[in-house]
């Protein structure tokens, strides 16, 4: 017999004992992502080791607000060209609280990466404050691929503004967005 935790790695659907005996696990990944980066994506396809279905929320209102280069509808748009192959990866918006969306997905996780110390206070800061509007929702967070710890989409942004070659820091449907917007 086939273990349910290989089906999830292989991508298959997970059978089920029965409605009560497992729940669907449902993880919400939520950010900025202008625009989504290779860690991103590194960090939104480890949840599948251990999420049935991952959805990325493109926050309406990010606790940093940053000048954003893209609107939210663009980011989507990249998000869901990049994960068009991951059948158990969602991209949607959000607008409101975080905790009152994931309570609406039925999520139990809220993701996060980790990549250095400095992104510590900032994401513990956010991190008591949901459980402390939202008890049940755990929130998670994820070590990229060392390859990625220094990466973020404001670096991305700036080098790009810049001149400089992004097109090993995100995938192509972005590089190519990235290329018409600065270069138009
Ligand atoms: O990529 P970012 O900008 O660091 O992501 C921040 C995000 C989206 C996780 C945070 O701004 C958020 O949760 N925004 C939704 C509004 C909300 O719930 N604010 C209270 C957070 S404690």
């Amino acid at each position: 017999m086939r273990s349910r935790s290989a089906d999830r790695q292989k991508g298959r659907p997970v059978t089920r004992k029965s409605a009560s005996a497992e729940r669907t696990v449902v993880a919400i990944y939520p950010g900025s992502f202008d625009p989504v980066t290779l860690g991103h994506e590194d960090i939104a396809r480890r949840c599948l080791s251990f999420a049935d279905q991952v959805i990325i929320a493109v926050t309406q209102h990010a606790t940093h607000a940053k000048k954003p280069l893209f609107t939210v509808q663009e980011r989507l748009e990249m998000l869901r060209e990049v994960f068009a192959g991951e059948k158990r990866i969602a991209c949607t918006a959000f607008d409101g609280l975080l905790v009152d969306f994931a309570r609406e997905r039925g999520a139990r996780f809220v993701i996060r990466g980790l990549r250095a110390v400095s992104d510590f206070e900032y994401e513990f800061q956010m991190a008591q404050m949901n459980r402390e509007l939202s008890a049940d929702l755990e929130t998670l967070f994820l070590i990229p691929d060392l390859a990625f710890s220094f990466l973020s989409a404001s670096l991305v942004r700036e080098v790009a503004s810049l001149g400089g070659d992004v097109s090993r820091f995100v995938s192509q449907p972005v590089f190519r967005r990235l290329e018409k917007r600065l270069r138009a």
